[in-house]
């Protein structure tokens, strides 16, 4: 059956020739990755789904990457996700009323001078992202947020930084920041269980969201490693909790990651505090080398909903393409899109 469905994905493909070009990003199944044209972080991908002449964007990826398709690119091109139900559960953990709420109340303590800059992680919803658009923010993904931190200092002297606490922290951490200069925003707490003083004193409010899959990996899972291997190096993703970050030699991007080890002597160890897809790809693509690749976790921390896009339906949507039927189209509407635009152009127009 798997053949089967890899003989429907290449025949598929052939026959939409240019019309349509595959995205994946890095955590993607190796059994979907491989039919990939184009691959990346978030970053990387959302230049490309910006600059490439397709009609049909195919996104294997998660909903907020395949809505960043959609705004960025041509009105007439169509971006698709193979399964709707490919969500980001770190991006979940934000939302609109939610983030309103918080405006609102930051409000009622900050002078209008004092203001926070919205920062938008890009995994999150459009809206999310028109928000910031509307009111002077800015997005960031995890291999520019240090950038863009600055960018959104050099507008007004706060940032209130959605949903990830800790890529907000560790990049908080490189600019110099103390924790109490960066309180968690709690997003169920009136005030976000902070004080006026804390608020008054923060410079980044980090919104509590994490994501799970990143949440796994721990410093002492770091400390094993070091004891049995002093010469191996150590390489997270900045969705790491701050001490892994801290105990790591390199943080970045899954893109970083990629290049780091790429470019490494042959013969190094690694450990990879990133997801799994990722890591055994990796281990595999550089064993020639000699290099040996090690996940950090004892457990299985693969992106769930990422892993959605499975063959079957990638083979399904470009299929019904083929017959000229769009399925699991996305689409931002109009007006939400515009704003979520400026903000992502925001972005691009600072990061190399
Ligand atoms: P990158 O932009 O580093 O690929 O990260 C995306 C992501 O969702 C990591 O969990
Ligand atoms: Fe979202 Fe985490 Fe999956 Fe990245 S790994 S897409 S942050 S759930």
């Amino acid at each position: 059956q798997d053949e089967d469905c890899e003989r429907r994905i290449i025949a598929a493909k052939a026959a939409l020739g240019k019309r349509a070009v595959i995205l994946a990003h890095h955590y993607q199944r190796a059994d979907v990755y491989k039919h990939a044209d184009l691959t990346g972080d978030s970053l990387k991908l959302s230049r490309l789904a910006s600059a490439t002449d397709a009609e049909y964007l195919v996104f294997c990826g998660v909903h907020f990457m395949a809505e960043v398709a959609d705004i960025l690119s041509k009105p007439e091109q169509i971006a698709i996700l193979p399964d709707l139900a490919a969500g980001c559960s770190m991006a979940d953990m934000a939302n609109l009323s939610k983030v309103e709420r918080a405006w609102r109340e930051l409000a009622e303590v900050l002078d209008p001078d004092e203001m926070v800059t919205p920062v938008t992680y890009i995994n999150s919803a459009a809206d999310l992202k028109a928000f910031c658009g509307e009111h002077g923010g800015i997005v960031c993904t995890s291999s520019n947020a240090v950038k863009i931190l600055q960018c959104a200092f050099s507008r007004r002297e706060k940032a209130l930084f959605f949903p990830d606490q800790h890529l907000g922290r560790w990049s908080g951490y490189k600019l110099g920041l103390s924790p109490d200069e960066m309180p968690v925003w709690d997003f169920d707490e009136p005030m976000g269980g902070l004080t006026p003083e804390q608020i008054r004193k923060a410079k980044i409010l980090l919104w509590k969201g994490h994501c799970s899959v990143h949440q796994m990996f721990q410093p002492q899972h770091i400390l094993r490693f070091r004891n049995q291997y002093p010469e191996g190096k150590v390489i997270s993703h900045p969705e790491c909790n701050f001490e892994v970050c801290k105990n790591s030699d390199y943080v970045g991007s899954t893109e970083y990651i990629i290049k780091t080890i790429r470019e490494a002597e042959p013969g190094t160890r690694w450990l990879v505090g990133t997801e799994l897809n990722l890591v055994s790809r990796i281990a595999e693509e550089f064993k020639p080398e000699g290099k040996i690749i090690q996940f950090m976790a004892s457990t299985i921390c693969m992106c769930s909903t990422m892993a959605r896009i499975d063959p079957q339906h990638l083979a399904w949507t470009l299929e019904n393409l083929v017959a000229g039927k769009v399925v699991n189209r996305i689409t931002v509407p109009e007006a939400e899109a515009q704003l979520a635009k400026l903000a992502l152009e925001r972005m691009l127009e600072v990061s190399i």
